[in-house]
């Protein structure tokens, strides 16, 4: 078996970063050293408590920091219209018994980067606001990140504004630091995510596989990121498909800068005809992936896991 690749993920969960994270602390080539949370789909108390259930309902022992309660500049806005109050509404869950580390997710960050041997994997699926301060605050330690792998950004439409995605609207000035800080960025955004619709009968297929099946089936009916029939857009599973199956997607290099004011505020803007860099790039873009191989990866995962 391939040597585990060690990450730390930092989220907000949110029903689609369950689905993510389910998946990442079940696989057999992912180690999970830490999880970070952060303000996005919902505030960072909901989804600090839900990485928390999450860990729980896993039987799983990685800690839990939490993280930015709001943007580096900017208001914060809450993505619950559809996600839910609580990010993570029908399933009832038991109150977590663990705590969560008694530092700030940045802090957490740093001393998990420092202590492991090998380079880590940032898997970051919420608002980059916990990675921003962590390249601002301790940039030789950011500089021993292997990679950071995002879910989010678009080369062509939004789903929050006509240009931006909601991970990098939520905190357009945290993801400006990500994108210039010279760490290695894979973006999963919404070229490859709004594609990978987990289809009605995929949903169907889990409900009755198991436990975990029927937890997500549950927590699935009140994600409105389109809908059970037509399909569900498992954005953030994509990012953890993506560490495990890259071969599934198509990808370009190109420099990607973060706009973060105007109407545009929170565009990824991608330089595709390489008009502005010289031939230099920061970023490693999927610009498609196959559908049907996403939806049996992703059946053919959840089932195992209970079976
Ligand atoms: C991203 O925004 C959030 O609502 C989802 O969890 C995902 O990370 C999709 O734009
Ligand atoms: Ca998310």
């Amino acid at each position: 078996m391939k040597r585990k690749e060690k990450i730390i993920i930092d989220t907000d969960p949110g029903i689609d970063d369950a689905a993510a994270i389910i998946i990442a602390l079940n696989h057999p080539e992912l180690d999970v050293r830490l999880i970070t949370t952060v303000m996005g789909n919902v505030n960072v108390d909901y989804t600090t408590n839900n990485a928390l259930k999450l860990v729980e309902f896993c039987g799983k022992d990685v800690p839990i920091a939490r993280g930015a309660d709001s943007p580096l500049i900017r208001e914060y806005e809450d993505a619950s219209y559809a996600h839910g109050e609580t990010g993570m509404d029908g399933y009832n869950f038991p109150e977590p018994k663990k705590n969560i580390l008694n530092v700030h997710a940045v802090e957490a960050l740093r001393n998990t980067i420092e202590i492991e041997k090998d380079p880590i994997t940032l898997v970051a699926i919420g608002a980059y606001t916990n990675i921003a301060l962590l390249i601002k605050l301790y940039p030789e330690v950011a500089k021993k990140v292997k990679r950071i792998v995002i879910m989010g950004g678009s080369l062509s439409i939004g789903n929050t504004t006509s240009s931006a995605e909601f991970n990098v609207y939520a905190d357009p000035h945290a993801a400006e630091i990500m994108f210039k800080s010279g760490i290695p960025i894979v973006m999963v955004g919404l070229d490859v995510t709004t594609k990978a619709l987990l289809s009605f009968d995929s949903v169907v297929s889990i409900k009755d596989s198991g436990r975990t099946g029927a937890m997500l089936h549950d927590i699935f009916k009140h994600y409105r990121s389109a809908t059970m029939t037509n399909g569900l857009r498992m954005h953030d599973a994509c990012a953890i498909l993506y560490l495990v199956h890259p071969e599934l997607f198509e990808t370009k290099e190109m420099f990607i800068e973060i706009c973060t004011e105007g109407p545009a505020m929170g565009a990824t803007v991608g330089d595709i005809r390489n008009a502005y860099h010289d031939g230099k790039t920061n970023t490693t873009v999927c610009t498609d992936l196959d559908i049907d191989s996403f939806n049996n990866w992703f059946v053919d995962f959840i089932k195992n896991i209970d079976n």
